[in-house]
C-alpha cells in the first residue's frame, strides 16, 4: 500500500507589480520598523481596538480541541504580531514578501521563527493550519489575486481553524509613491468596501464570525477587520 500523495496547491497568479512591491517594501522597512517603535503605529499594544481581535483570534486557535494547529502571520512585516502571538503561547511564524522587513523581524524578534515569500507563492499544504493571519498585509494583491490567495488560506487551514485579516477599506484603488516617510516607493492599495470583502473571504469557503469596522484616524485611513473560520464539514 502506498501513502496517497498528497495534491499539490493550486498555483496562484503572480501579481505584475510583485517586484516593485518588494523593493518598496525593502525600502521602508528600517523606517517602518523606527515608526513603530518611537510612535507606536502598528503596534497592536498600544491600540485597544487592534488589540481585541488580536486576542480574540489568540483566544480561539489557543483553545480550538482538534483545529489547533501551527499559525502562519502572512506579510508580518517587522514581526510585532508574530512576537505577540509567540508570547500569547502560539506556535506562530511570520512571512513576509520583504527580506529587509524580515531582516527587521529577526533582529528585533531573534526567539521567532520568520521566512521570506510572496503569499501567492506559499504552496501551503492542505489541512496543515489551525490559523492564518493577514494583517494589514493583502491590500496590495491584485483584485483578481485576493481570491486566489484567500482560496489558498481556507484550503490550508483545518477545519475548525481561523483566519484574521484587516484591510483598508474604501471606494477604489489609490497609486502610492511615499510612504512612512520615505518618497519614490511604488504600490497600489487596493480598497474593498467592507461587504465586498466579507464576501471574498465567504466566497473562498470560510464562515465569517466577526466583523470590525474602524473609521480613519487622521493617521491611516478606514479599515475592517474580519475574522472568519473553516467549517468542519
Ligand atoms: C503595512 S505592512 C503590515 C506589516 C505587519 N503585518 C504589521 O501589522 O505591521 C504590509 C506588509 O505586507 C507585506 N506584503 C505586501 N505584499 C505581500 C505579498 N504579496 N506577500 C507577502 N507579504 C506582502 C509587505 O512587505 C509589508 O511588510
Amino acid at each position: 500500500m502506498h501513502a496517497p500523495v498528497p495534491t499539490p496547491a493550486p498555483r496562484i497568479d503572480r501579481p505584475a507589480d510583485l517586484d516593485a512591491v518588494r523593493k518598496s517594501y525593502d525600502q521602508v522597512a528600517d523606517n517602518y520598523a523606527h515608526l513603530l517603535r518611537t510612535t507606536g503605529m502598528g503596534d497592536i499594544r498600544r491600540h485597544p481596538w487592534l488589540k481585541a481581535p488580536v486576542d480574540a483570534f489568540a483566544d480561539t486557535v489557543a483553545g480550538s480541541g482538534p483545529a489547533r494547529g501551527p499559525v502562519l502571520d502572512v506579510g508580518c512585516g517587522p514581526g510585532q504580531v508574530t512576537a505577540y502571538l509567540a508570547e500569547r503561547g502560539l506556535d506562530v511564524s511570520g512571512v513576509d514578501l520583504s527580506p529587509g522587513m524580515i531582516e527587521n523581524a529577526r533582529r528585533l524578534h531573534p526567539q521567532c521563527r520568520f521566512s521570506v515569500s510572496s503569499a501567492t507563492e506559499l504552496e501551503l499544504d492542505a489541512g496543515s493550519l489551525g490559523g492564518v493571519l493577514g494583517w494589514w498585509s493583502l491590500f496590495n494583491l491584485p483584485r483578481e489575486v485576493l481570491p486566489q490567495v484567500l482560496a489558498s488560506f481556507a484550503r490550508a487551514l483545518k477545519p475548525g481553524g481561523h483566519f484574521l485579516t484587516a484591510t483598508h477599506v474604501g471606494e477604489g484603488d489609490v497609486v502610492r509613491t511615499e510612504a512612512y516617510g520615505s518618497e519614490g516607493v511604488r504600490w497600489t492599495t487596493h480598497r474593498w468596501r467592507p461587504e465586498e470583502f466579507a464576501a471574498l473571504v465567504e466566497g473562498a469557503g470560510l464562515r465569517v464570525v466577526a466583523e470590525l469596522r474602524l473609521p480613519g484616524d487622521g493617521q491611516t485611513g478606514p479599515g475592517v477587520v474580519v475574522m472568519a473560520r473553516k467549517p468542519e464539514a
